[in-house]
């Protein structure tokens, strides 16, 4: 299609290393898309004859019925998707069909297919989110009130409730969520008819064109329109972040199914059993999550290096930012998706839970509080008294509950009977009532808040 000036056509090497038809054939519906608004704006402003314009409409529609029937055909003389249908439309109608590149270049046209693409994608993930929060949010009003040990360092530090613990993830895949959002609003203008780089002199319509493929607005710049893939690193930087967050659920679910936790059993239909070790569940898609963030985030590194120092305008390196985003889209489709079923399907093991938060001392800091409180002592004294007090459960091989009153006066005689309320590790998250904290009905009171946010996404708005 573009041989006029050369006497000799490509090497087999040149002709490979050209060749973007294996990956950007998944382009196909939004390149056929864009040639049908393309066209129309030609037929509508005369730049084409009304009959012309429907002759290749007609054809573009027939070419889609034959690839999705039978697939995209994989010839690495054409190139690219962009020439592929090109020329399956000569087959089809004729020399006419060469009408169809009138004002347009590959350029503008592979950055609107591909920001079409991403649209779809970006707005795959909020839906898929959506559906991840949602099912965090009704196992955690399930355990509002389930007491399990609270981590930091992966130590045991203060008694947290389940539902407080899910709600964490709540919060990230918001935030994820927004991402998205935003990278979808500033993806909302169109390329096509920014032509090869410098615009075009025909008298094109772009804001019909833009508003034919569901844009506010056409791009004002035609030299950034053709060498912008912003769009492509805002749904990988999304993804990234996103894919990062999941991870954590992924290996504190992972931690959590392991034999020494005990405080998850994970859904049989997304575990693994052992060839060789009768008695193994193995939790690979939560590992698998956990792995496929590192490949998301290479998309994302992948993309951005490409993109490092490329002058203005379009250069055939951008050729390269496909497979990245179409590898991270497909691994993070699947990913929320078995985040999802993970998190809807696993059974949390409350006794174990509530064991190992007895276990640990959790309520050290009930007790150094408890003395602030009631015996006006400073924190810091308090914290020391505190300290002693585990050494001695330490010794006793008891937990601090479980020390007598005569053992706690011997180390300082204001410690009181009623210091033993607050011992429990149930008055210990009850006590956690700040705004934000764990207790079970500030948990309450954030499900109640986060279902109404869900309910509100997912009405139409008007
Ligand atoms: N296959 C190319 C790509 O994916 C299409 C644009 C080619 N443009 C060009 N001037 N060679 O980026």
């Amino acid at each position: 299609m573009w041989g006029g000036r050369f006497a000799e056509g490509p090497s087999a090497i040149m002709r490979e290393i050209n060749a973007s038809i294996p990956f950007d054939k998944a382009l196909w519906r939004e390149d056929i898309r864009a040639s049908k608004a393309h066209v129309a704006m030609l037929g509508a402003q005369g730049i084409v004859s009304a009959e012309d314009a429907e002759t290749i409409t007609k054809g573009l529609h027939e070419i889609a019925a034959e690839y999705e029937r039978d697939g995209v055909p994989e010839d690495w003389d054409l190139e690219d998707i962009h020439m592929t249908v090109e020329a399956r439309l000569t087959d089809l109608v004729g020399p006419v069909a060469g009408r169809l590149h009138t004002a347009r270049s590959r350029n503008d046209q592979v950055a609107t297919d591909f920001k079409l693409w991403v649209r779809a994608a970006n707005a795959r993930a909020i839906a898929a989110l959506g559906a991840l929060r949602s099912a965090l949010v009704e196992r955690a009003d399930e355990h509002c009130g389930t007491i399990m040990p609270g981590f930091t360092h992966l130590q045991t530090a203060q008694p947290v409730t389940l539902g407080h613990h899910l709600m964490a993830y709540y919060e990230m895949l918001t935030r994820d969520t927004a991402r998205f959002a935003a990278a979808q609003e500033r993806l909302d203008e169109c390329p096509l008819g920014s032509a090869a780089l410098a615009g075009t002199g025909f008298p094109i319509d772009r804001g019909a064109t833009a508003s034919a493929l569901e844009f506010s607005a056409p791009t004002r710049n035609s030299l950034d329109a053709v060498s912008d893939r912003d769009f492509a690193l805002d749904y990988l930087m999304a993804a990234s972040q996103c894919s990062i967050h999941l991870s954590r659920l992924a290996e504190e679910l992972i931690l959590w199914a392991s034999q020494p936790f005990g405080f998850a059993s994970l859904p049989d239909q997304l575990s693994t059993g052992s060839s060789i070790m009768p008695q193994k569940r193995n939790p690979d898609a939560a590992e698998l999550v956990r792995g496929h963030a590192g490949r998301i985030v290479g998309a994302c590194t992948s993309l951005m290096i490409t993109m490092k120092g490329l002058p203005l305008a379009y250069s055939k390196d951008m050729q390269n930012d496909k497979p990245p985003v179409f590898e991270a889209a497909s691994l993070f489709d699947l990913s929320l998706a078995a985040m999802t079923g993970m998190i809807a399907e696993t059974t949390f093991k409350p006794d174990r839970m509530r064991a190992a938060a007895q276990a640990g001392h959790a309520t050290a800091t009930d007790l150094a509080d408890w003395l602030v409180r009631e015996a006006d002592i400073p924190f810091r004294e308090a914290h020391h008294i505190t300290g002693e007090a585990v050494k001695l459960a330490d010794t006793k091989a008891c937990s601090l509950e479980e020390l007598s009153l005569e053992d706690l006066k011997g180390i300082d005689d204001r410690i009181d009977e009623p210091v033993f309320k607050a011992l429990s590790i149930e008055a210990s998250v009850a006590s956690r009532a700040s705004y934000g904290g764990t207790a079970p009905d500030q948990v309450r009171q954030r499900v109640a808040e986060a279902r109404e946010r869900l309910a509100a996404e997912n009405s139409p708005e008007d």
